[in-house]
């Protein structure tokens, strides 16, 4: 437990002196591609379905670059990760290599068995997918569906060490879902996670043009903020700073607008090396294959301009390190 805080701590301090010392920004982390397969069909999924994953040799050279600019976290995205045959030889050689290793899954491949695979292998996070406890139209990533889930997820928590989010997306179907699952990963080791259901960049739909939320839908989630920032201050585990909540009830009725850290402290790279802002955004057109170390000053026009776009139409957890950074006592070291 005590090597993965030394190690998180050292991937967000690096980059941070980069920003701070030397004005060479290096992410705190990127998200890296290792696949667009899928076991399940979630009905608001963003990810264009793909059946050629990027052999494993590609995905190690990539790892490289990513720790030559400064990099000292890496995010396995998918599609579903745990398809991925080697993703238990992927760990490694990111924890041979000295990363945090962060991975998103939607928990139904996971085994006691596989637990102890990736955690033997360095793994550090997993960010879980559940949407609620009982069965729902939006996705099968509910309990009904996987009922060992919590159990392994405590396992992986409480026995192997790792970090362990749930992530719920809230499409408002499932808001009432929410606060009972609180109740049962409450004390196990997990923590919550919620996001709101964004739609691609590419369909160019805002919430403050066109909420996804109807009028009904809306108060039920201002009740839940309130009830997560209530029982945040009681301290259950809940990862989002209160203020998010605040800014989250805002943002549904096109309010508030996010400060996205992308390109700065987080990108994304895609399936063939390709950069992008974050996994809904469209490739920049460079491949991490060209980059070092002074990337962001490179790019920094074609991301400022990308992010003018998007940052209206998406609240994502990507956004919310740099609206995290904005109010947390550090911030002018941390954003600068
Ligand atoms: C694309 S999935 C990939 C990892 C894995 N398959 C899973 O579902 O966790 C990563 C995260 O994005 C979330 N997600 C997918 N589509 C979304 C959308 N339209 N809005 C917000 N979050 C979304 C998923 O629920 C999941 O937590
Ligand atoms: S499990 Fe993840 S990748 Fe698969 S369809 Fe659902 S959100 Fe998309
Ligand atoms: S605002 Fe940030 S998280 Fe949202 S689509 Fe743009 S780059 Fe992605």
């Amino acid at each position: 437990m005590k090597k993965q805080k030394l190690l998180f701590i050292k991937s967000n301090i690096i980059p941070a002196l980069n920003r701070f010392l030397f004005n060479r920004p290096s992410p705190m982390f990127v998200g890296l591609f290792v696949t667009r397969n899928c076991n399940l069909d979630c009905s608001y999924c963003f990810i264009k379905k793909n059946s050629k994953d990027p052999p494993l040799n590609d995905l190690k050279e990539r790892i490289d670059k990513i720790k030559e600019i400064g990099c000292n976290m890496v995010y396995f995205m998918g599609g579903e990760p745990t398809l991925r045959k080697d993703i238990v030889e992927l760990t490694r050689y990111c924890n041979k290599q000295n990363m945090f290793v962060v991975m998103d899954t939607n928990g139904t491949l996971l085994s006691k068995e596989l637990i102890d695979k990736l955690a033997d292998a360095g793994m550090n996070s997993m960010v879980v997918s559940l949407d609620g406890i009982n069965r729902a139209r939006q996705s099968k990533k509910t309990l009904s569906d996987n009922p060992c889930l919590i159990e392994d997820l405590e396992y992986a928590s409480m026995k192997k060490g790792l970090f362990i989010a749930v992530n719920i997306v809230l499409t408002g179907l499932n808001t009432r879902e929410v606060i009972p699952l609180l109740e049962r990963i409450t004390g196990k080791g997990i923590i919550i996670t919620t996001c709101l259901v964004t739609q691609p960049p590419s369909k160019f739909i805002s919430y403050s043009k066109n909420t996804v939320f109807n009028k009904k839908q809306l108060k039920e989630l201002d009740l839940l903020f309130d009830t997560l920032i209530k029982k945040k201050k009681e301290g259950y585990p809940i990862f989002e700073p209160i203020h998010c909540y605040e800014h989250m009830k805002e943002f549904i009725r096109g309010r508030y607008n996010w400060r996205c850290g992308a390109g700065r402290h987080f990108f994304s790279v895609g399936l063939g090396g390709e950069i992008s802002l974050c996994p809904e955004t469209k490739s920049l057109g460079v491949n991490i294959k060209g980059i070092d170390k002074n990337y962001y000053q490179t790019y920094k026009g074609m991301f400022e301009k990308r992010l003018v776009e998007c940052n209206k139409s998406c609240v994502e957890n990507y956004a919310l390190c740099e609206s995290y950074y904005s109010s947390h006592k550090l911030r002018f070291f941390l954003s600068s």
